[in-house]
């Protein structure tokens, strides 16, 4: 592998499709549900949520789906994204391993998620929108479809999760600069946010329930769709130009990962880096491992289980099949705001169902430990997201150097945290708690889940 640090690719070579994972999975997913009827839903049925063109892509088997040609011009302000290799970490390490990480952080909003705001929008407006609903944990997501809405003339309403909300504020100033509303979820704007406001006036707010909100304004108005930042089919396919693009600078390195590393949220970041190489696997190519690291206070992939449930805490969306806690569950306050989410998407959970991925969960402070660590070699500070996958690449080193191999290993570096420079003060001074979920909540929320008579 050459002794270089960055690699970079020309416009040109950006990708001209997305890569789809249902073309080459040997099992297919199993079906969507309606959540009234637990029938398999047909496109009509999400079509008050979603323009057609995303339905469709929701459920495409095709190996390929071309990128829009205005979608791909918007896609050049920051894509290609870089590929660094992380010399001065590997030193701090003292790993034989070569550590490669795929920088999305050059977006407009700071990370991976307008890779699939820009296409959302895009579908949108084709399709006469006018209006977009959406959520946000961390405002990373809320950002990107804020900034997607202004390119694409559209009026976008986000709910933040209350505690984000408030351990964010510019995140908030960033969306008002974009010509968004943000509103903290619970809010008193819809039915649902009332009903939870009711029963405990001080909620922190959580994903689920800030998704209730969202999918609840966008079914009342013909003019208005909901956007998802992650978890759903179409999306985790935006996001894999992130892979696409890592394979080529890969070549240009002279080099292919061993192990493939991305943190977990809802799965799309992880999805991004991932499926490609997966892909290529399941195509007769070479078999990197393939390491999804999250929360150990949001553990879906390692501690939840895998069975039908609903997207959103009030159970107006479609139920899949996927890891989950339960959709009741509140998962505790931590800093990864964009982690804390009770289910995971559902073709990670079958890719992980299949034995094509592993999953491993890690604490707050280790993963900002490893953030800060990297930040003093590499120069990059990450988003508290992120440094779960710096966690996970780290360890992955130190067990090349216990092991004495020279494996390759390729990270997801999805965002930077300039805007989550109070977590790491919190950090510094250490104060940061070791949030552990509720024993009892998560086993009441599991108990909770639907029972499903599976589709044959
Ligand atoms: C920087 C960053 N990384 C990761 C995530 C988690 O989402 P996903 O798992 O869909 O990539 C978020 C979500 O907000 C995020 O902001």
């Amino acid at each position: 592998m050459s002794g270089q640090t960055k690699f970079l690719l020309q416009e040109s070579q950006m990708p001209k499709a997305w890569y789809n994972l249902q073309a080459d999975l040997p099992k297919p997913l199993p079906a969507v549900l309606h959540p009234g009827t637990h029938q398999p839903v047909g496109p009509d049925d999400l079509a008050p949520l979603f323009p057609m063109e995303l339905i469709l892509q929701e459920v495409s088997t095709e190996r390929e789906i071309e990128i829009p040609e205005p979608v791909r011009e918007i896609y050049q302000l920051w894509r290609p994204a870089p590929l660094f290799r992380a010399h001065r970490l590997e030193k701090a390490l003292g790993t034989p391993a070569k550590i490669l990480y795929k920088y999305e952080g050059v977006s407009p909003a700071g990370s991976h998620k307008p890779n699939t705001a820009i296409p959302q929008a895009f579908y949108n407006k084709q399709a006469g929108v006018k209006r977009l609903t959406t959520e946000t944990g961390a405002g990373q997501w809320g950002t990107s479809l804020s900034f997607a809405g202004s390119l694409f003339d559209l009026e976008v309403l986000v709910f933040q999760v209350r505690v984000s909300y408030d351990q964010k504020p510019y995140r908030r100033a960033v969306m008002e600069t974009y010509g968004a509303r943000c509103l903290p979820s619970p809010s008193t704007e819809t039915q649902y946010g009332r009903s939870v406001l009711a029963q405990r006036p001080d909620h922190p707010g959580s994903l689920g329930i800030a998704i209730s909100e969202a999918v609840e304004l966008a079914v009342q108005r013909d003019d208005t769709k909901y956007a998802l930042g992650s978890v759903l089919n179409h999306v985790l396919l935006h996001q894999t130009v992130i892979g696409l693009e890592a394979m080529e600078q890969m070549q240009m390195a002279d080099a292919w990962p061993d192990v493939v590393v991305g943190c977990t949220g809802g799965g799309s970041n992880f999805a991004g880096i991932a499926f490609p190489f997966i892909g290529h696997g399941l195509r007769g190519g070479p078999k990197p491992r393939i390491v999804a690291v999250e929360p150990a206070a949001c553990p879906s992939l390692t501690r939840g289980k895998y069975a039908y449930d609903y997207g959103d805490t009030g159970h107006m969306t479609p139920l899949t099949k996927m890891h989950t806690l339960g959709s009741t569950f509140t998962p505790p306050g931590f800093h990864a705001g964009g982690l804390r989410y009770h289910g995971m998407a559902p073709m990670v959970s079958h890719a992980k169902e299949l034995g094509l991925m592993e999953a491993v969960a890690y604490t707050q402070n280790q993963c900002f430990e490893a953030g800060v660590l990297f930040a003093r070699s590499e120069g990059i500070v990450p988003a508290p997201e992120a440094n779960h996958a710096v966690k996970g690449a780290i360890e992955e080193a130190l067990r090349c150097k216990r092991e004495g191999k020279s494996e390759t290993i390729l990270f997801g570096l999805c965002g930077h945290g300039h805007f989550d420079m109070a977590a790491y003060q919190k950090y510094f001074a250490g104060e940061l708690k070791e949030e552990s979920y509720d024993e009892k909540e998560l086993a009441m929320a599991l108990s909770g889940l639907p029972s499903v008579a599976e589709p044959a």
